[in-house]
C-alpha cells in the first residue's frame, strides 16, 4: 500500500482525492443510492464549496462520479438536499431531480451586512449525471439571518406541498412550497430548547412508524456542543402537521455520542425506510487529520428505526441490512467464557485491521475490548457498569499530536436495562462504529493507528459470551 494511501478505508466512502465534509442531496432513484457532498476539488482542507458525488448499489462498493455543482456569481455550494419531483412541480419535468441548496457568498460576506447565505435550486434530468442552475436563484433570500442554511426538503403527502427545514442559526425554521420556487414561512423550533453549545446546522425531518403510529424526527448537528466535544448530531421526536413541529420533550438525544459523525441526513425518495449516512469527521480537527491524498470520509449507512424505551421514543441506528453479505465471519463461538481475559489475536492477525466484532453479553457486566497493534498503539472499547456506561478510548490508539483534544476517552449512557449486552464494534482502517443494545446507543471514533492491528482481548469479570463472531470485510471494488 503506497504511503499516501494509509487509513484509506475499505467499505466508507471516501473521495479518490481532496477534501470533503457534508453529505449532501441523498437520493434514491431506480436501483441507485446517490451521495453528493461537500468537496473541495483543488485541496485537502476546506476551500469553495462544490457538490462531489458518488453513487452506490449496496452501501458498500462506491463509485465516484464527476463534480455535480460548481460555485457561481451567486456564491459556494453549501449543503442541501434533493428530491425526485415526480408530479413534475417545478416544471423541470416529471421525475426531474431537484436539488435545493445554500448559495454562500463571500463578498457579501466580507461586507458583513448578514445576508450571505441564501437558498438555491438546480435540476437534472439524467439521473444525476448533469445539472442545471434555475434562473430564477436564490427561491428563498436572506431575511437577515448570518446563519440561515442547510435546507432538507421532503414531500408532506397530506397537504400536497414540499416542506423545507431549515437550520437558522440558534433554531430551525420550516418552510412550505407548491413548485420549489416560492417558500412560505411556516413556523420556528427550537430557541429555547435543546443543546445550543454552537450554531444549529443541517437539520432533517421524517416520519417514522412506531406499532402504527407515526413519530416525527427532527435531526440538528451542532457545532460546537457536543456530548463529547466539538460537533455532533442531536435529535427530537415529535408531532409535524404540515406547520408545525412539537416535541414531546424540551431535552435532546444525541444520534451518536462519538465524536466523529456530523451533519448527517437521511436519503430521499426511500418510502418508509430512513437511511442515513453522516460525515466522519470533527470540525475540531477534521482539517488536520492525517490523511495525505484526501481528507474527510462517511460513517457506515444506518438504518434508523424508532422504539420506545421506559416510555421514552428513541432512534436506534443500525448498519444497513444490504451490508451483511459482504461480511465473511472468520472465527465464531456460540458460547464462551471469558474467565478474565479471552485472546482472539489469532483470529484478527491477518485482517490489518479491518472487522466487524460481534457478541451478546450474558449479563450487564463491565467489559473492555483492547484492540492493540505491534508499535503499541491500544484502542479501548467498552463498558463501565459503576456509571452505566459505554466508552471508546483513543488515547493511546495512534497519531494523536495534530490536536491537543483528540487523544481521549469518549462516554455514552446505557439507555436500556435490558439483562443482555449486544454489541457490535466495525473497524475500518481509521474509523471505529459501536452499536451498542441493537443501535440504541452509538459511537463513532476515528483513529490512526501506525500499523494494522493485529491483536484483540475481552477483558471482563466472569460473563459468558454468546454468538461470537470475528468478520472480515470483503474487498471492495471501488471505482474512481
Ligand atoms: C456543516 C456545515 C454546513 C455548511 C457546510 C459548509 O458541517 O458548516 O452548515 O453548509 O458545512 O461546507
Amino acid at each position: 500500500q503506497p504511503a499516501a494511501e494509509k487509513y484509506r478505508p475499505e467499505f466508507h466512502f471516501t473521495p479518490k482525492a481532496h477534501w470533503m465534509n457534508d453529505p449532501n442531496g441523498m437520493v434514491y432513484d431506480n436501483g441507485v443510492y446517490h451521495l453528493f457532498y461537500q468537496y473541495y476539488p483543488n485541496g485537502l482542507t476546506w476551500g469553495p464549496m462544490h457538490w462531489g458525488h458518488a453513487t452506490t448499489r449496496d452501501f458498500f462498493n462506491w463509485q465516484e462520479q464527476p463534480i455535480a455543482l460548481y460555485p457561481d456569481s451567486l456564491g459556494m455550494i453549501f449543503s442541501g438536499s434533493i428530491v425526485l419531483d415526480k408530479n413534475n412541480t417545478a416544471g423541470f419535468g416529471a421525475n426531474a431531480m431537484v436539488a435545493i441548496f445554500t448559495h454562500h457568498n463571500q463578498k457579501i460576506e466580507e461586507a458583513k451586512t448578514g445576508r450571505h447565505q441564501y437558498q438555491s435550486i438546480a435540476y437534472s434530468t439524467d439521473q444525476g449525471a448533469t445539472w442545471t442552475k434555475y434562473k430564477g436563484n436564490p427561491v428563498l433570500p436572506n431575511p437577515g439571518i448570518t446563519d440561515f442554511r442547510d435546507p432538507k426538503v421532503m414531500w408532506y403527502e397530506p397537504e400536497k406541498k414540499w416542506i423545507m427545514t431549515l437550520a437558522t442559526k440558534d433554531r430551525i425554521t420550516f418552510y412550505s412550497s407548491a413548485d420549489l420556487k416560492s417558500w412560505k414561512r411556516e413556523s420556528d423550533f427550537g430557541s429555547d430548547l435543546g443543546a445550543h453549545g454552537g450554531v444549529w446546522e443541517c437539520p432533517d425531518l421524517f416520519p417514522l412508524q412506531y406499532r402504527g403510529k407515526t413519530i416525527w424526527v427532527l435531526l440538528v448537528s451542532i457545532n460546537p456542543g457536543g456530548p463529547n466535544g466539538g460537533s455532533a448530531t442531536q435529535y427530537f421526536t415529535g408531532s409535524f402537521d404540515g406547520h408545525q413541529f412539537i416535541p414531546m420533550s424540551k431535552t435532546q438525544k444525541w444520534l451518536d455520542y462519538g465524536a466523529d459523525n456530523y451533519a448527517g441526513v437521511t436519503w430521499s425518495n426511500t418510502g418508509d425506510r430512513k437511511i442515513f449516512i453522516g460525515w466522519m469527521n470533527n470540525w475540531q480537527y477534521a482539517n488536520v487529520v492525517p490523511t495525505k491524498t484526501w481528507r474527510g470520509a462517511t460513517t457506515l449507512p444506518r438504518n434508523l428505526t424508532i422504539d420506545n424505551v421506559k416510555g421514552e421514543f428513541l432512534v436506534r441506528a443500525m448498519p444497513v441490512k444490504e451490508l451483511i453479505p459482504f461480511w465473511k465471519a472468520v472465527y465464531t463461538k456460540p458460547t464462551v467464557s471469558i474467565g478474565r481475559e479471552l485472546n482472539l489475536s489469532s483470529a484478527i492477525a491477518k485482517l490489518n485491521g479491518k472487522l466487524k466484532l460481534d457478541f451478546t453479553l450474558s449479563h450487564a457486566q463491565s467489559f473492555k475490548i483492547a484492540f492493540t497493534n505491534k508499535t503499541g498503539n491500544k484502542l479501548f472499547v467498552g463498558y463501565n457498569k459503576a456509571d452505566n456506561s459505554y466508552f471508546i478510548d483513543r488515547t493511546a490508539a495512534g497519531v494523536a499530536d495534530f490536536e491537543p483534544g483528540f487523544a481521549k476517552k469518549h462516554a455514552a449512557p446505557r439507555l436500556t436495562d435490558k439483562k443482555l449486552i449486544k454489541i457490535s464494534v466495525i473497524l475500518d482502517a481509521a474509523s471505529v462504529e459501536l452499536f451498542a443494545d441493537d443501535g440504541l446507543t452509538v459511537m463513532t471514533d476515528v483513529f490512526f493507528p501506525e500499523t494494522g492491528l493485529s491483536g484483540l482481548t475481552i477483558s471482563s469479570e466472569a460473563v459468558k459470551l454468546n454468538n461470537l463472531s470475528v468478520s472480515k470485510p470483503l474487498n471492495a471494488d471501488r471505482k474512481y
